[in-house]
């Protein structure tokens, strides 16, 4: 606690002290992008790749069969084309805020198959092409496995079953043949039947020949996470590049929750053992996400929002205050900062 703890704009820059090993970023909104904004301040200082929180998520880009919505996307891409600034697009096919109209058919049935595949095809393709050179990596699936292992039950799964899992990077490679193409999901870190289906799936869609570049770690974490089983599963999920030795992984959503999940509680206070708890765990998770980079795996990590002012986390899955992030309220950078900044520096992590 007795460091100083300065604003984010006259931090260190965790880019610059990363850079050569990974690129480091966070999610934001288009209305952070303004110039005089202080968010945007905080951004040129300290991150050198984007992703949106909301806004390229379908039922923003495409809230209507045909009607595709690019005005905040298009700000996005100018920003990162003015400042050098690498771009993730978050995400092309996910069961979360996406527009209903994609499962419909006539009547109130059901969308056929074919009609949804050649929906998802026509989103995918008009986006990613957009953006082509200028949005380098896509989510392009997310969220498409089921905790206790297996393909997530969604209506895509319900309707085209597995088909639109490998139907969906071919049209995202077709639209953009250099972009990075991720399959994104949430508690690989935690799971291990989640983390086994990852890897069968990786196998099965590389050896029948699809273009899929790697796998995105959300690594939505907390207090409470288990890093011996953490570093067990990112590294076996490392090891498919034994396989393929292009596959990246990238830390998508990293944040660490002060709660358990789902937990019920009051609001914690921010005591000095939670503030050490907080620290320990944060220099653990680079230490593994460092030596995942060293040995070539992994070369980006994006914290899910700017600070904890605006995390996600404050109100999901219920209201409740929450620190999960190195930048505080008001800006401030937290201890925990500095350490993930020394460790940046000692090759030896
Ligand atoms: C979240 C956003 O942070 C929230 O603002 C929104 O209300 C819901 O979505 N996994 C993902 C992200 O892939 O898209 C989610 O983002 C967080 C969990």
């Amino acid at each position: 606690m007795n460091e100083p703890n300065a604003l984010a704009w006259d931090a260190p820059s965790l880019a610059d002290a990363y850079r050569g090993r990974f690129r480091v970023g966070a999610a934001v909104n288009t209305w952070n992008l303004d110039p005089a904004s202080e968010a945007c301040a905080a951004i040129l200082r300290q991150f050198d790749i984007l992703t949106l929180e909301n806004e390229s998520k379908p039922m923003y880009v495409q809230p209507e069969e045909g009607h595709f919505v690019f005005d905040k996307l298009d700000r996005f891409a100018a920003f990162g084309e003015a400042h050098g600034i690498d771009l993730r697009g978050h995400t092309l096919v996910w069961h979360g805020q996406v527009p209903m109209w994609f499962f419909e058919g006539e009547g109130g049935a059901p969308a056929s198959k074919d009609r949804l595949l050649d929906r998802m095809r026509t989103h995918i393709s008009t986006v990613v092409s957009r953006y082509r050179g200028k949005i380098a990596t896509w989510d392009v699936l997310n969220e498409v496995l089921r905790d206790e292992g297996g393909l997530r039950e969604s209506q895509w799964y319900k309707i085209a079953g597995r088909d639109y899992i490998p139907e969906a990077f071919l049209a995202a490679h077709e639209a953009d043949p250099d972009a990075r193409l991720l399959i994104n999901d949430y508690n690989l870190e935690s799971s291990e039947a989640k983390a086994d289906t990852m890897i069968s799936l990786v196998e099965e869609l590389r050896g029948e020949g699809i273009p899929l570049g790697g796998v995105g770690l959300q690594m939505h974490l907390s207090l409470f996470t288990d890093l011996d089983l953490l570093r067990k599963n990112v590294h076996k999920i490392a090891d498919l590049r034994k396989i393929d030795p292009a596959l990246r992984l990238e830390a998508t959503e990293l944040d660490i929750s002060c709660y358990r999940f789902g937990d019920t509680a009051e609001d914690i206070d921010w005591t000095p053992e939670i503030e050490a708890d907080f620290r320990a765990k944060y220099t653990e998770i680079f230490r593994v996400l460092c030596a995942l980079a060293d040995e070539g795996a992994l070369d980006t990590v994006v914290f899910w929002g700017l600070s904890d002012a605006v995390s996600w986390l404050n109100g999901f899955p219920r209201r409740h205050r929450n620190y999960p992030l190195l930048i505080g309220r008001g800006w401030r950078v937290k201890p925990a900062f500095y350490d993930v900044l020394a460790l940046a520096g000692n090759k030896e992590a």
